[in-house]
């Protein structure tokens, strides 16, 4: 929907900017900071109590987004590392998070960039939005409820975990990528600073963020497309107007390999998840209850000054994700959860939601309401919500599936000799 160029020079500028080299990219081998990095993120020593690690929320089998079946067929909000606390969202894929610009406001008064669904971890602390938002878990109650910077530091000196792990300690591993003596807890300010500085250059190495999927071989010549991906291919970047937000030109790779959004923000007015635990929260960290609405960018905007005055017109909007990975499981039966609060519970009713929302009746008026059958229910928020390029696109089902075919080849891992990675 919003043209943006950004030259693939600049995401070469974030990818050297934190800790890895394009080089370091390139390499099967992690650098130094990348493996420092990985170990942070699969350490689940790292919580209060200990026992969560960012993976639980971003686990690789699930393209790097939650894996818990239960909870991705309910709620699909995750339990933080203190039982019975949830947050309100559903982990976005924690891979090609790297790549997102710093949350500015470009030419055309449009939001672009930044970390989380609202884009709140901007980037304007550490230039990356996502060494911004690795700062976020470890602190968020809701999270890995740790009490302070200085108590994360302290864990990660006492932790065997990347010995164990990469066969370094982590005063070795951060002496091998910031500098002999780096894992300073008296200074635990700029620690924290390189714990997350990491953690980006981990998400953005070529172990997660590793365009490897089919598509990408396909881009390469080393894979062919079957007819019903190819025609799923063209609708997406045609009639469905998938492409207009979930960009395959513009912003890329190395110039050549699409991230699959603009990092745009819109409201595509995806219905309420009635079982989102948030709701159900106490009100010291949720005082709405039942009545809270997800006020997305808008709320991000509404607390900073500069930007209050456009919180009205940007409510209900949500950053275009990824679809890199959005099929990414272990095997068909096994489900994921969609959108910001995880509403949807399959890449067809995403398809159908979007090509019939403004088609069908709305749920709250039938007396036999049947979802994505003969009713929608209505937008969590119904302010802001696009109806230029998504609602009404007149697909028949044949075209929705072939556009699920081609999500399916999105998929990082795909083996050229081997059975198609789905
Ligand atoms: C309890 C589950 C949970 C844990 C633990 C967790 N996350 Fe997340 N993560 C989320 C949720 C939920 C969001 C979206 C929150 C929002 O948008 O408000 C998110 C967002 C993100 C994003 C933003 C992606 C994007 O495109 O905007 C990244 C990157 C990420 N997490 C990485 C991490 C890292 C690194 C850690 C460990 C330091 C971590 N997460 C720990 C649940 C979790
Ligand atoms: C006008 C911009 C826009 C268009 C057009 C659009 N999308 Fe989206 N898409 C978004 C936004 C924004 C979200 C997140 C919405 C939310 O969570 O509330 C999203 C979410 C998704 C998700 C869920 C991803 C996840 O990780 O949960 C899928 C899948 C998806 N879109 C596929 C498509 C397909 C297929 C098309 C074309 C039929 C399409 N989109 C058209 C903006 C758009």
């Amino acid at each position: 929907m919003r043209f943006m160029k950004i030259s693939s020079h600049f995401v070469v500028f974030l990818l050297a900017a934190v800790a890895g080299t394009l080089e370091g990219h390139a390499a099967t081998a992690l650098t130094p900071g990348e493996l420092l990095g990985k170990a942070l993120f699969f350490d689940p020593s790292l919580s209060t109590p200990p026992g969560q690690s960012c993976a639980d929320c971003h686990d690789p089998k699930a393209g790097w987004t939650g894996s818990d079946q239960d909870i991705n067929l309910h709620g699909g909000v995750y339990e933080g590392a203190v039982a019975t606390r949830f947050g309100n969202r559903k982990p976005p894929t924690a891979a090609y998070a790297s790549f997102s610009p710093k949350f500015h406001r470009d030419g055309n008064g449009e939001f672009v960039g930044g970390n989380f669904w609202d884009g709140r971890a901007t980037g304007e602390r550490l230039g990356n939005p996502a060494a911004d938002q690795a700062q976020g878990p470890f602190l968020n109650p809701l999270e890995q409820n740790d009490p302070s910077a200085a108590d994360v530091c302290r864990k990660v000196a006492a932790s065997g975990f990347a010995a164990q792990l990469t066969g370094s300690s982590y005063p070795d591993l951060f002496a091998r990528a910031f500098g002999p003596g780096t894992l300073d807890c008296d200074n635990s300010s700029d620690t924290y600073d390189r714990i997350a500085l990491a953690i980006a250059a981990y998400e953005a190495s070529r172990e997660v963020s590793s365009f490897s999927s089919k598509y990408d071989a396909y881009l390469r010549g080393r894979a062919v497309l079957t007819k019903q991906e190819k025609k799923g291919m063209a609708l997406f970047e045609g009639k469905a107007k998938c492409a207009n937000c979930h960009s395959t030109r513009g912003m890329s790779y190395a110039g050549k390999f699409p991230l699959f959004t603009d990092f745009t923000y819109v409201n595509t007015g995806v219905p309420r998840n009635p079982e989102n635990p948030f709701y159900q929260m106490p009100a010291e960290f949720n005082p709405l209850g039942a009545d809270w609405v997800d006020p997305g960018l808008g709320g991000f905007l509404a607390g900073r000054v500069e930007y209050a005055p456009y919180a009205a017109d940007n409510k209900g909007k949500q950053k275009v994700p990824t679809l890199r990975n959005v099929d990414k499981r272990p095997s068909l039966a096994y489900l994921k959860a969609y959108m910001h609060n995880g509403a949807f519970k399959s890449l067809k009713e995403v398809v159908h939601f979007y090509n019939t929302r403004d088609v069908l009746a709305a749920c709250e008026h039938l007396s036999h309401p049947e979802p994505g059958i003969n009713c929608w229910p209505a937008a969590e928020e119904a302010a802001n919500v696009n109806r230029t390029e998504t609602g009404d696109l007149k697909l028949s089902d044949e075209e929705e599936d072939a556009i699920v075919a081609f999500l399916r080849t999105l998929s990082d891992g795909f083996q050229l000799s081997g059975p198609t990675a789905d």
